[in-house]
């Protein structure tokens, strides 16, 4: 019988929910699980725990020992604590010092389907997949037999509308960077038509000048984060710190609207916000030309995350899709963080209900591997134009292939708009009980924040809330931002909410 594989030994504080793995599936989930039946062949188990549970304050004594290790290697000052990821499962993240916390920002929102899950840890136990996992291929010059099916099973099963194309890299700002050259590329034969590449711009571009080297730019918003490595960065304008000292490009800024809320309140003035920010955006495709620099390229999160999960109407989008198209210049959209189904949408972007949504999508976070999707006419006319070594890892093709399937299975898309619910219904109340302390409660599924008064009142809440056992992260200059995992469900929602509205009550 099926009970017969589940350990015996059951933690305290392990919960029984609905969900459906198969009992193969259970005979390999971590002791301490506890499992009820289903009437058929399915059987209910739920392999997160059902709830926080704190020993010391966070970082503890243990995290502070191996943080001072590590900061005598390197710069360690960011590290928040060190984990167990052996005892980490679904939504909970547990410490070295044995705290056990509800993870509301899933390693910095990429976790897609929580810790531990036992699909991917069955997918891992497989003999057959061993080989993936062990021997990384120069996927872009030797690639494995199975290695278009699997894009096939894995990323091509959720390209976005009209991309057929898909290529994968490590991370996201190597997305962004990539996607920026295939543009650069593109627009470059677009201009050159029939002629061949000529002398001068073979040797020109060996110099780093034109017209080897184009004078053309990717245009950005203000706010906007793309990632840190050098062409990312002239198009990230979030934070300072990530820019400081790093030389840069010359390329057009457009403000990105920031609305009042609630939205209802402010429809007029928000629509007035979004023409002024979509005109700019023109008037300096235009400005950029007439100084010989050509925009070639749009880059736009569909909703600013790092820069403080500022939000734009769907409308705004279709109008800025549009200019794109007008003015001949692609239209890239990061979905690095906003991809992978936590928006309520497999991709943010088809919330915009366009059929021509995007010429290049970036992804990278929860969907395990960076890349990016494209038309096919961005296809680089040459190899290792657009190549690195790895050019991504097959291994996490296999785990996203899984990944997908459980999102499919558990109708997790349907569960994020549900619970994103919870959770935003929940903070409006808290914002209509505290708003000295929470105003601009916003959201898109989970993709959920709000602001606080100050960076020092965000990072206190952000401590105090740690203490208590839930993780969250901050963005912008005041914003705290919810990004757990695909699993978060309605009884995690509530159970934050309580915990968060205890911390409102007595907030000093
Ligand atoms: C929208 C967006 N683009 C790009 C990046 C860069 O990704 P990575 O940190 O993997 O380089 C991030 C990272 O947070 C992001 O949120």
């Amino acid at each position: 019988p099926w009970w017969a594989v589940i350990p015996t030994s059951i933690l305290p504080g392990v919960v029984l929910k609905a969900c459906s793995f198969s009992s193969a599936e259970i005979s390999l989930l971590p002791t301490g699980h506890r499992c009820i039946s289903q009437a058929a062949a399915k059987i209910d188990v739920d392999f997160d725990y059902d709830g926080p549970l704190m020993k010391t304050e966070v970082p503890g004594p243990r995290s502070r020992e191996l943080m001072k290790q590590l900061n005598g290697i390197q710069n360690a000052e960011a590290v928040h604590f060190f984990c167990n990821y052996e005892e980490s499962r679904g939504n909970y993240l547990v410490d070295v010092d044995g705290n056990r916390m509800l993870d509301l920002y899933s390693q910095i929102s990429s976790i897609p389907i929580g810790y531990s899950h036992p699909s991917l840890i069955k997918l891992l136990q497989q003999p057959q997949n061993l080989s993936t996992f062990i021997n990384r291929p120069a996927l872009g010059i030797l690639p494995p037999e199975n290695f278009a099916e699997r894009l096939k099973e894995s990323l091509l099963s959720v390209a976005p509308k009209g991309l057929s194309q898909v290529v994968t890299m490590s991370c996201g700002s190597c997305s962004n960077e990539n996607a920026f050259k295939a543009i650069f590329m593109w627009y470059r034969n677009k201009e050159r038509g029939h002629n061949n590449v000529t002398k001068e711009e073979l040797e020109s571009c060996m110099i780093n000048q034109p017209p080897g080297c184009p004078d053309y730019a990717m245009l950005s918003f203000m706010g906007g984060f793309h990632g840190r490595t050098m062409g990312c960065l002239a198009t990230t304008h979030s934070k300072a710190i990530h820019k400081l000292d790093i030389p840069s490009l010359d390329w057009p800024i457009a403000p990105f609207p920031r609305l009042k809320y609630p939205l209802e309140d402010f429809v007029k003035e928000n629509q007035q916000e979004e023409a002024r920010c979509l005109e700019e955006v023109e008037d300096l495709i235009v400005k950029y030309r007439k100084k010989k620099k050509i925009v070639a390229g749009i880059i736009v999160e569909p909703i600013q995350s790092e820069g403080g999960d500022n939000h734009a109407s769907d409308d705004f989008f279709r109008k800025l899709r549009d200019i794109a198209r007008k003015h001949g210049c692609a239209f890239l959209v990061d979905e690095v963080q906003t991809g992978g189904g936590c928006t309520g949408k497999f991709w943010a972007h088809e919330h915009w209900g366009l059929d021509d949504p995007a010429d290049v999508v970036t992804f990278s976070k929860k969907m395990m591997t960076g890349g990016f999707f494209h038309k096919e006419e961005f296809r680089p006319n040459a190899p290792y134009r657009i190549f690195n070594t790895w050019l991504g890892d097959p291994s996490k093709n296999l785990m996203l292939a899984e990944v997908i399937k459980v999102i499919k299975r558990e109708d997790l898309l349907n569960n994020a708009t549900h619970a994103g619910k919870a959770l935003l219904t929940g903070l409006l109340d808290l914002q209509a009980r505290y708003p000295h302390l929470i105003s601009r409660a916003r959201g898109r599924g989970t993709f959920c924040s709000f602001d606080t008064p100050n960076d020092a009142t965000r990072n206190k809440l952000i401590t105090i809330a740690r203490n208590k056992g839930v993780v969250l992260g901050g963005c912008g200059d005041r914003s705290i931002r919810f990004r757990p995992t695909l699993i978060f469900k309605d009884h995690h929602a509530h159970l934050f909410l309580n915990i968060f509205s205890d911390i409102l009550a007595n907030f000093k």
